[in-house]
This record gives C-alpha cells, structure tokens and sequence, in this order.
C-alpha cells in the first residue's frame, strides 16, 4: 500500500514514521511531505528511503491513505485535493473535528462510527485533539457503569503538543535561563521555561481558550452528549512530552472506587497505575513517553459531591494524542480499504 504523511518532519509526523514501523503497517511505498524548507531532504520508513516533496495534485495522486499532520491551513487547502485523488484521508488538525459530517474518531471509543461511516463512502477521518483522545477513553470506560453528570478537567500540557519547534524552545530556553542568558522565546505567549501558562490557543469573548473549547466539544462530540457539562482550564507545563490531566467528575449513580479501576483497567488502551502508597501514579517519565497506553492513577472519591470520583492521567500527546490514534483509524478500515477500490 502507497502511503502519505504530510508533515512528516515534524514533532507528529517523525513519531508516526517510527509507529508505522513499530505496527509493520503494510507499507509498500511512501511519499513524505513537508514545506519548501524540507523539500529533497531524504526521509526513511521500513527502510524506504524517499525524499520530502511539497504538496501538488499530482504528488499527491496514487497514495491510497494519507495522514495530515501539518496544520489546519494545510489541511483546509489540501486534505479536498487528497480525497479528489481518491485517498482515504487520516487528519490530525482540528480542520474538520466538527464537522458533522466527519467523524472525529478514537476507535477504543467510537470505532464502530468509523467503519459504518467508511461503508457509506466517508473518506475522511478526524483525529481528536491531543487531550481529549485519553479524555474520552477514561469517560467512556466510567460511563459503563453509570451516566457521566458533569466533569471539571484541568490540563497539563507538554511543550511539544506544541510542535517541534516548542521542544528546542523550551530545552534551549531553559539552558539559558540557567546561564543566565538572554534568550528570545517565541512559541509561546510567555517565557515557558520554569513557568506554567495558563493559556493555550486564543482567548474567545467568554473568557475561554481556543483549546479549552476543542476539549470540551471534542468530548461532547465523541461521545454523542451534546448537553455533557463541561469545565475545562488548559494549561501549558515546561515538560517536553505527555500531556497530564486532573479529571474531577459527577455520575447520577454511586461509584466506588473499586469498581471504577476495574472498569479503568479493563478497557482497552487503558492502564491503571495506582499504588499511592509505593508511590506509584502516572508520570510522563518513565510512564507516559514513548508508550501507547493511557495511564491512570489516584483514583478516589470527590467528597464534595455525592456521586463523585477523581483521578489524574497521563498520556503521551504525539502517540495516542496525535499519531498513533491516526494510525489506529486507518487500521480500523484497513480490511475494508483492499476490499474497496479506493
Ligand atoms: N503535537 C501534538 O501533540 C499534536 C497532537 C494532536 C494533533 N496535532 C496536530 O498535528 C499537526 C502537526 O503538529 P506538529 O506538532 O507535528 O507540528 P510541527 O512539529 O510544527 O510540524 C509541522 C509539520 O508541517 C509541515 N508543513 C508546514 N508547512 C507545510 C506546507 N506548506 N506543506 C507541507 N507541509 C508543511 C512541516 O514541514 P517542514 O518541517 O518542512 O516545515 C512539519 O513537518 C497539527 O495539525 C497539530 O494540530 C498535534
């Protein structure tokens, strides 16, 4: 199978390069894309060596699945021109999340979405946000055992959800910082070496950030509950990798905490890690980096509501947030896709 990865340089596209391997995703050929800054640079995949090519109709044409992991305006203007070549198209911007007629899609959670959308002709896939994708798997597994009232999430958001010029930021910056240095920050709207922002995306009139209203209506999305009650505070960290989340809910009905973890561990992609007393609870090194599960600890009650428990998780935002959530999707419809002539 011919495959593209537009943004294959970057912070999720270099990850997806290495999962595709790791999966032995049946790759055949492969064309890597970048902007006119990459283009010629030699990338390798399952030991294919190709160059980066920049995006056209015609470099584009031939691939049957092709991940976008370049941004929302690339994907505005080139994700049309991919399906028009007939690709099956994996996008991880937040271009089409909301689009209702694209399902947004975590195939532990709505995996049977994905396929009866393929079999009605969708050809295009959206991939959630880095924080909502561990979000809905935890609400989900916890909805099994009764109805989700109102959830309160914080956010503790690495530098590279960022991308992979916010990594050299934060580890140049820091070094400087160190030395005493002057340093010129720019990812960011502060300095994020030694500081916690509290701001993510751009303030709308409410008050509310750009990124904290995609987790909120991600979630509502995926898990069809449009009238979910939601609060969301999305903050950046100075940690290169996983993104941690504080997650405080409400259910109609008693959960104990037993069952809550059981129901946690038995879910697919989920792992509890919950030994507070050997000091064992999700940290994104060495639990979170580089691994694909969702790790889940400090389960307890909320004893400010009466139904209520909380918990904090941790889960790496360029694997299960970002690139091997897009891989997962294609591998949903992958039986599908050599039965059909796409
Ligand atoms: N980072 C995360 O945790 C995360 C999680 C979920 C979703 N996402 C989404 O994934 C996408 C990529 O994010 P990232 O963090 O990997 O960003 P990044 O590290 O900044 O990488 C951006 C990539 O886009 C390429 N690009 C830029 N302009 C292009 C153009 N005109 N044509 C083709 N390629 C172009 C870049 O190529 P050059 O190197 O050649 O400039 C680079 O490969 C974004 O849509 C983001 O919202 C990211």
């Amino acid at each position: 199978m011919k495959i593209g990865i537009v943004g294959a340089t970057g912070a999720v596209g270099q990850e997806m390069i290495s999962i595709l391997e790791e999966r032995k995703f049946p790759v055949t050929d492969w064309v890597p894309f970048g902007s006119a800054r990459s283009e010629g640079k030699s990338l390798s995949l399952l030991g294919l060596e190709r160059k980066v090519r920049v995006l056209s109709a015609e470099s584009l044409t031939g691939c049957e699945v092709i991940f976008f992991d370049a941004g929302d305006h690339i994907s505005a203007e080139w994700v049309p021109v991919a399906l028009k070549s007939g690709a099956l198209v994996v996008d991880s911007s937040a271009t089409y999340r909301l689009d209702p007629s694209v399902v947004l899609a975590v195939p532990e959670v709505n995996g049977k979405e994905i396929l009866e959308k393929f079999k009605t002709g969708s050809r295009l896939f959206a991939g959630p946000n880095c924080t909502t994708v561990p979000l809905t798997m935890v609400l989900r597994a916890l909805e099994n055992l009764s109805p989700l009232k109102r959830a309160v999430i914080s956010t503790y958001q690495s530098v590279s959800g960022a991308g992979a010029l916010a990594i050299d930021e934060l580890i140049e910056g820091t070094s400087a910082k160190i030395a005493g240095k002057p340093f010129v920050y720019e990812q960011f709207a502060h300095p994020i070496a030694f500081n916690c922002i509290p701001h993510i995306g751009s303030f709308g009139d409410d008050g509310y950030t750009s990124e904290e209203r995609k987790v909120l209506l991600e979630t509502r999305k995926i898990l069809g509950r449009p009238e979910l009650k939601m609060a969301v505070t999305a903050i950046r960290v100075p940690t290169v990798r996983c993104h941690g989340e504080s997650v405080t809910l409400e259910f109609l009905n008693e959960i104990s905490v037993n069952d809550a973890k059981s129901a946690l561990n038995a879910f697919p992609g989920i792992q509890l890690l919950d030994s507070p007393e050997e000091k064992k609870y999700p940290l994104n090194d060495p639990h979170g980096t580089g691994k694909d599960p969702v790790f889940v600890g400090r389960v307890r009650k909320d004893p400010s509501v009466d139904h209520g428990i909380q918990l904090w998780l941790i889960s790496d935002n360029l694997r299960k947030g970002a690139a091997l959530n897009a891989i997962q999707i294609a591998e949903t419809l992958l039986p599908l896709i050599r039965s059909s002539s796409l």
